[in-house]
């Protein structure tokens, strides 16, 4: 049995990874599968909460029951969705890969090989920081904001760091392993707190760190 200790709340939590459109057939992406920010959406829900999921590709994942989803494509598209839900949440929880860089120009038609030619580079531009941008400038009052971060050495410094210059309140920090983490149903990773909090949560089901995000959501939301 849940308890609904998130009942009367509003949360959002996006999910997935963008794609950011070369041309009409091509992306850059990332291998984020959607799972833990589906865990985050259902968990939440059965908590009593009433949860946007922003979604970016996550084909093949069923909607959660009760949970309003929002489909979106690329890092600016996302950043409408979240911004515009976030206006009246009590947390928002970024569970999803927003690709750091997009192409700098998009091409309406199929770009083409040239015969004997080298293929153009690829310039990329900066996508927003969605995670930096919400936390700086909250839309309500003792909002709660949740990051996730991979990493590959130095796990514990590293969050640290990105917690700081991200400025949200809590981070959870995955070591990025083999049999970890992306496309798995499993995780581990320690919850940073910007309070100084060190929370470990131990190697298991995406419900069960999506639970413990919870706890420590609900906690700082009083
Ligand atoms: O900087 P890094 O990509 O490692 O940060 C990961 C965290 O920041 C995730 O919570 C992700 O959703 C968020 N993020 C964002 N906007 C970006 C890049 C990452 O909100 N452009």
């Amino acid at each position: 049995v849940t308890e609904p200790d998130l009942k009367g709340r509003h949360v959002v939590v996006s999910a997935g990874g963008t794609r950011e459109p070369l041309d009409p057939v091509r992306f850059l992406g990332n291998r984020s599968s959607g799972k833990q920010g589906y865990a985050l959406a259902r968990t939440a829900a059965a908590r009593g909460a009433r949860v946007t999921l922003v979604a970016a590709n996550t084909t093949g994942l069923p909607d959660p029951a009760g949970v309003d989803v929002v489909q979106v494509g690329t890092a600016v598209q996302l950043r409408e969705a979240v911004l515009k839900a976030a206006a009246e949440a009590d947390a928002v929880v970024m569970a999803a890969a927003v690709a750091d860089f997009r192409p700098a120009t998009y091409a309406a038609g199929k770009i083409k090989k040239q015969d004997g030619q080298d293929p153009e580079p690829v310039v990329l531009i900066r996508n927003p920081d969605i995670l930096a941008e919400i936390s700086a400038d909250r839309a309500r009052p003792g909002q709660v904001i949740v990051g996730f971060a991979a990493e590959t050495d130095d796990v514990l410094a590293n969050g640290r760091k990105k917690l700081q210059r991200k400025g949200c309140d809590l981070l959870v920090v995955n070591e990025v392993g083999e049999r970890k983490t992306f496309g798995s149903e499993q995780n581990e990773a320690v919850v940073l707190g910007a309070d100084g909090t060190e929370t470990p949560v131990p190697y298991g089901p995406k419900e069960a760190l999506a639970d413990m995000v919870w706890d420590l959501v609900a906690e700082r939301l009083g």
